[in-house]
């Protein structure tokens, strides 16, 4: 059964996961807070990549660096010329689309990335493609529209103060490229990864959290000699994909790879591969896989006038250094994983929602429950005892049955059950979420038992 989106953005309000932004003040379009579940779920998404493509990679370091940086990294980086998207008025409802989208969204299979204005243009006259809001197929031409938020920095609102909201995390590592390669003494090949929210003016937001104008990135800038010979863009392309079946645990069947054809790349890339999720609304791109050669170091040394260079200790030579870049959104990884897990399932004795989350990604990893009031001592001590080790919550409303429920809801892989037995023969009831089946086990072993289980 096709999931809809309408229900998954219900279901995640009414749990805690994701609330729409500024509520209270009627919301502001597209932008999405993230409640106690969601936040739980995001850290532990950026955790999980953070310890895969930093800590426990063997070639790369982490880096944190500003939102804001000086305006000249944007004229060298090429995104205050090129971040640009092909804007267009309906003459007569007055609302405004992107002409490739339009086109897209009409003709799913298609994609139009690097076509000319003129050719977006001719398309949607040729195809007679409408307004989705009037029905008119009646247009401006293209304009072209800065994507990047413009803001002033300090008291005086001149050009001289102008800085901007870094569209991208990648820029921030490749201007501290050398201070890191430096002060850890790196030797190439090696890698910089970062963390960090990122900001584009986008004409057509939308799709819940899939396009939003606020949003975090997880990108790894992996810089090689020109001369070394290990094909790096595959080794990355495989390692996103190891940590997407392995660690995030999607299924082989629910997203696709997609290499760029010459016209559709960026500016600065000399091959892309897009890693492409089946969400419900379509396919739609999830993370991307770019060779970006030496573009960036190249244009940074130039327009800073520092020394950019590589001295190679082995070679003696001195060279800019070549790179790969895989680079995800957070929230667009987190869409997938949720429409992946949200099932609808119908039991004998009634229905269940549950979400079906990697255990490792889950809020709560166990749920401890007093069967009845007279329980609920010894299992709140159970609570906190377990609490210094695993992810828990304490759940002692409603009849049992109602309380599964709602740990199916949030995924919650096992929920422990202290009952009327467990004074006498020091067990507990511990109920699996995927399978509902339930197993007797003594509290002495539980630790051990949850650790295994949980692994
Ligand atoms: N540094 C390269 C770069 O930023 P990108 O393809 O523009 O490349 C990388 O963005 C990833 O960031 C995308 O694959 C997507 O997962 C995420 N992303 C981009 N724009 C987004 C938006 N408006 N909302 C949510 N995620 C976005």
């Amino acid at each position: 059964m096709k999931l809809e989106m309408e229900k998954l953005i219900a279901h995640l309000k009414s749990q805690g996961f994701v609330f729409q932004g500024s509520e209270i003040y009627g919301g502001l379009a597209n932008s999405w807070d993230y409640g106690p579940l969601g936040a739980e779920l995001k850290s532990k998404l950026k955790k999980m990549w953070w310890d895969f493509f930093v800590k426990r990679n063997p070639y790369n370091i982490g880096l944190d660096t500003s939102i804001i940086l000086n305006s000249n990294v944007w004229k060298a980086s090429g995104h205050l010329g090129n971040f640009n998207d092909p804007l267009i008025d309906c003459k007569e409802c007055k609302s405004r689309w992107r002409a490739d989208k339009l086109i897209e969204e009409k003709f799913t299979d298609m994609n139009v990335g690097g076509w000319k204005n003129e050719e977006l243009e001719n398309f949607i006259k040729e195809k007679d493609i409408k307004c989705p809001k009037c029905g008119a197929c009646n247009f401006t031409n293209i304009r072209q529209f800065a994507l990047m938020f413009k803001t002033n920095q300090g008291v005086v609102e001149d050009e001289g103060s102008t800085v901007y909201l870094r569209p991208e995390t990648a820029q921030g590592i490749f201007t501290q490229y050398k201070n890191s390669q430096r002060a850890l003494r790196k030797k190439l090949p090696f890698g910089i990864g970062q963390i960090g929210k990122s900001f584009r003016n986008e004409i057509t937001p939308g799709n819940f959290i899939f396009r939003t104008r606020e949003f975090e990135q997880m990108e790894l800038e992996f810089f090689f000699s020109p001369d070394d010979t290990t094909d790096w863009f595959e080794y990355w392309l495989e390692k996103v994909q190891q940590f997407l079946l392995e660690k995030v645990q999607l299924k082989k069947d629910n997203f696709i790879l997609r290499e760029h054809d010459k016209e559709e790349l960026a500016h600065y890339a000399k091959r892309t591969v897009d890693i492409e999720f089946k969400f419900p609304f379509g396919t739609g791109e999830l993370w991307g896989i770019a060779h970006r050669s030496d573009f960036d170091l190249k244009q940074h040394q130039e327009h800073s006038g520092q020394d950019l260079t590589y001295l190679d200790p082995a070679t003696n030579q001195k060279y800019l250094a070549n790179v790969i870049e895989p680079s995800v959104g957070v929230e667009r990884l987190i869409l997938a994983i949720l429409c992946q897990s949200y099932k609808e399932e119908q039991l004998e004795n009634g229905e269940r929602i549950v979400m079906e989350l990697p255990y490792a990604l889950a809020p709560y990893s166990i749920a401890i429950m007093p069967l009845q009031k007279q329980q609920k001592e010894q299992a709140f001590n159970l609570f906190e005892d377990l609490l210094q080790e695993f992810d828990a919550t304490f759940d002692e409303t409603g009849n049992i049955g109602k309380r599964y429920r709602r740990q199916d809801a949030i995924g919650t892989p096992f929920c422990i059950t202290i009952d009327f037995d467990t004074e006498t023969d020091q067990s507990v009831t511990v109920r699996n979420r995927d399978t509902m089946e339930q197993e007797r086990i003594k509290i002495e072993d539980l630790k051990d038992y949850l650790n295994n289980k949980l692994k």
